[in-house]
């Protein structure tokens, strides 16, 4: 498989974007994620911050990018890392230091991060706009409202802080929501490392197997080109199928249940976010497959309503249809079918939406409606996950024995693309036919 990259250039090319979009004698303050302790002196890996790295490529933690922008428009784009420290190296790791930022990361200048409370005010001061998110993190926050108290107290030195603070995401966000052509590439490649997963569990299982077992063996192949799981990895057997975020993972697969997987890897940043529902023995039951046809319908036809001229609730609206007509049709509602929607009763058994944008973060930044408050419309290289379910609790005494514990979801990662939605996950086998196929071929029977 041909794994693409991105470059220095194409980091470039996006804080030029900003640039524009930030206006003339603008400054835009971007911080990365703050290092995270899982127990004792152990700290989970690190993963910097999506809008940051969009930004700059800079994987390392400590580090605050600004970019400022003069009366004429053009960009200095200031990055602020650790310094390089033979010691520290040794013990944690490789860092660029100042002159790599310059270097290697296309930096105008680059300054010790111990040094940012003293040389960022030279950047920020006598701006018009001030782009800077506030909200994610308080502690940045505060030194952020540091800086403009230090401004404001220079006042009579004919020093001002900005004369307007706005959110930087609500430029940064609307450039994330819509991916560039090498972004889609990215993105094909995470989809296509989570489908080779999904369909090397589907070879895996086997009866008795823990659910761990199977997260591992979807885990080997993400490690196999280099990724990690985009988010803790479902995986629920039978009635923990039902379970919407069940990630214990810890309980044994049983012949005759379906086993729902949930997992996705993200390879450069970007996310992949699949979702198959398969027999554990590798056989459908009748109760499994009237489900699961339903949810396959319904997933479908979803899939197809993303597209130009639509809004993003289309695909929901469509879910919604189909599901509750499956669900009059097995007998698990009862009523008409406008008014068990009207009413929401699907929600018994659908309680979740259709989708959520895609992109370096597994939900991704994006409003999902404009100004007017309504859903907004389609564009083209925006990426959706289409996910339809139907969970049926297995202390539901309101339906027949029979259906209880069934829990099916069916996920795929769609670009839009004009009238032609691109199924980036269609590797991942969905047919029940091809499912029972494939199994029959290829599962391990010991
Ligand atoms: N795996 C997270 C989601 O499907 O939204
Ligand atoms: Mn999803
Ligand atoms: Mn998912």
């Amino acid at each position: 498989m041909k794994l693409p990259v991105l470059n220095a250039e194409d980091f470039k090319q996006r804080r030029a974007k900003l640039a524009k979009k930030m206006g003339k004698n603008s400054v835009a303050i971007i911080a990365t994620r703050a290092e995270m302790l899982r127990n004792g002196d152990a700290d989970y890996k690190y993963r910097a911050e999506s809008s940051f790295y969009y930004l700059t490529g800079f994987a390392e933690p400590e580090a605050v990018a600004v970019l400022s922008t003069d009366n004429t428009g053009k960009l200095d784009y200031i990055l602020f890392c650790r310094e390089r420290n033979r010691d520290m190296e040794i013990w944690n790791g490789y860092r660029a230091g100042l002159a790599g930022a310059v270097e290697d990361y296309h930096a105008d200048q680059a300054f010790a991060i111990t040094d940012l409370d003293q040389e960022i005010l030279q950047f920020i001061q006598n701006k018009d706009k001030l782009y800077y998110r506030f909200g994610k993190d308080h502690a940045f926050d505060h030194k952020v409202t540091t800086w403009c108290k230090a401004l404001y107290d220079q006042h009579r030195q004919g020093v001002h802080a900005a004369k307007s603070i706005i959110p930087l995401d609500s430029i940064l966000d609307e450039m994330r929501v819509i991916k560039s052509k090498k972004e889609l590439d990215l993105m094909r490649a995470a989809a296509k490392i989570s489908a080779k997963a999904h369909l090397y569990a589907m070879q895996k299982i086997r009866p008795n197997m823990m659910e761990y077992q199977l997260e591992a063996e979807i885990n080997y192949i993400f490690g196999q080109y280099g990724c990690v799981p985009s988010y803790n990895s479902i995986v629920g057997g039978g009635a923990n199928g039902c379970i919407l975020h069940y990630v214990e993972n810890n309980q044994a697969l049983k012949s005759g249940d379906l086993v729902l997987i949930d997992a996705g890897c993200e390879y450069q940043h970007y996310a992949g976010d699949i979702t198959r529902t398969f027999p554990v023995n590798g056989k459908f039951t009748a109760e499994q497959k009237a489900v699961y046809e339903v949810v396959l319908n319904a997933e479908l036809a979803a899939i197809e309503q993303v597209k130009l001229g639509n809004h993003y609730r289309k695909p929901h609206e469509t879910t919604v249809k189909i599901l509750t007509e499956g669900l009059i049709d097995l007998g698990l509602l009862k009523g008409e079918l406008n008014e068990l929607i009207e009413t929401e009763k699907y929600r018994q058994f659908f309680m979740h939406g259709t989708g959520h944008w895609l992109g370096m973060d597994v939900h991704d930044v994006g409003d999902y409606k404009n100004d007017a408050g309504e859903w907004r419309a389609y564009e083209n290289n925006m990426v959706v996950t289409i996910e339809p379910g139907l969970y049926i609790a297995p202390d539901d005494m309101t339906v027949d024995e029979k259906w209880r514990g069934i829990g099916i979801r069916i996920e795929d990662d769609i670009v839009v693309r004009g009238d032609n939605p691109e199924n980036m996950t269609v590797d991942a086998i969905k047919t029940i036919a091809d499912i029972e196929y494939f199994m029959a071929e290829h599962t391990c029977k010991s």
